[in-house]
């Protein structure tokens, strides 16, 4: 029996390769620096789709575009129930409206509705009408456009574009197996990546870039940060944004994103503090966890690109799940092209009635 399932391989997969004891990710076949420096976020989804869709164009530009606009107006008739719910819950509910095929419509489809609502969440969370696609923009600068209201400049769309290629894809992580679950049985794409979200929202996953700021703002200064970790410890609290199931050194993502932040002027306050507040974690945990190497993991300097791209901080996860929505619909059709009904078997060890016995 392994409860973390660590030791166990269950699917084979041409879409990324972790390697945790050297800190490098490939995201087939390209390493994840030069997919977040060179690719767009359209090109992309087509390098991790190609050869999974049936006569999927070089270009899936102006299908996506046109995909939001579609998306868009059929979520109008919502936005009252949408606003009503927290950020996650909200965005499950607007991809729970979108069709639940296979095909690649359904794909395109599913990647737009996760930005167009995402967009639409962030503007009434703020008590904001919603502001509508523009269908010739590029997906990364429209979704920030739907969030903030106004039409962002070049360096800020190309900071968010490059954070959600970087996450677009990351091995059997705990959202991608459930999707790739739920793809085995055959449900649609839909259902595999609302499965997908619903694993992704928690705090050991994808929930921790907004409290990674919670932590930073509780710290406030270097000064404060060692007796602020120290009683963090005590209390039994894990620091979030640091410690991976599968990295024994630095998550290469961190670097990546770092790097990105830091051509953001307007950032640069909070990401000295951040980097000053990480020296200090890493010592801390290296002196109280040393038979367990812990290191920054992607969610730490997530939280400051987000930040510094003025994405709220509720709606961190949603535009993670923006990004790794183009990694679970990958998976999900490797699934049911190579893959088999996925049925783990467990070991009874509750009680056995009499009448049994
Ligand atoms: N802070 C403090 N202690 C930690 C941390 C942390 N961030 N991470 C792990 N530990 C400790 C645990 O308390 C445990 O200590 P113990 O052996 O004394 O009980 C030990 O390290 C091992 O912990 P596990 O839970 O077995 O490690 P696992 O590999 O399962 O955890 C995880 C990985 C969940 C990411 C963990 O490091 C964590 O909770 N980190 C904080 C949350 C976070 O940043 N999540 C985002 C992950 S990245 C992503 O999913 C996209």
């Amino acid at each position: 029996m392994d409860a973390g399932l660590e030791t166990v391989v269950a699917a084979e997969t041409v879409m990324s390769d972790v390697q945790g004891a050297e800190g490098r990710l490939i995201i087939r076949g390209v390493d994840v620096e030069q997919l977040a420096r060179d690719f767009s976020y359209e090109q992309t989804a087509a390098h991790l789709w190609g050869g999974y869709f049936e006569q999927m164009p070089g270009d899936l530009s102006s299908m996506l575009g046109a995909a939001r606009v579609v998306a868009f107006d059929r979520m109008t008739g919502d936005f009252a129930r949408l606003a009503a719910l927290p950020e996650t819950e909200a965005l499950r509910v607007a991809l729970s409206l979108a069709p639940d095929g296979h095909d690649l419509g359904s794909a395109i489809d599913l990647v737009a509705t996760m930005a167009v609502a995402t967009g639409a969440i962030a503007r009434l969370k703020a008590g904001q009408a919603p502001v509508a696609p523009e269908a010739g923009a590029s997906h990364a600068a429209d979704l920030l456009r739907m969030i903030r209201g106004d039409k962002p400049n070049e360096a800020d769309a190309r900071a968010l574009e490059a954070y959600l290629v970087t996450v677009c894809d990351h091995g059997l992580n705990a959202s991608t197996f459930v999707a790739r679950c739920v793809a085995s049985t055959r449900a649609g794409l839909g259902s595999a990546v609302i499965a997908g979200l619903s694993a992704l929202k928690g705090p050991l996953h994808g929930g921790a870039p907004g409290p990674v700021l919670d932590m930073l703002d509780g710290i406030g200064s270097a000064d404060n940060a060692e007796t602020w970790i120290r009683e963090a410890l005590d209390r039994g609290e894990r620091l979030m944004g640091f410690g991976h199931r599968v990295y024994r050194t630095r998550d290469p993502r961190a670097d990546v994103l770092k790097r990105v932040v830091g051509g953001l002027p307007a950032s640069h306050g909070r990401l000295a503090l951040a980097q000053a507040i990480e020296g200090r974690i890493l010592q801390r945990l290296a002196a109280e966890k040393p038979d367990r190497k812990l290191d920054t993991n992607v969610e730490y300097y997530t939280a400051i690109l987000l930040e510094a791209v003025g994405a709220p901080r509720g709606l961190f996860t949603c535009l993670f799940a923006c990004g790794r929505v183009t990694g679970w619909i990958a998976h999900a059709r490797e699934q049911l092209s190579t893959g088999r009904l996925v049925r783990p078997a467990s070991v009874y060890v509750g009680p056995v009635s009499a009448l049994a016995a």
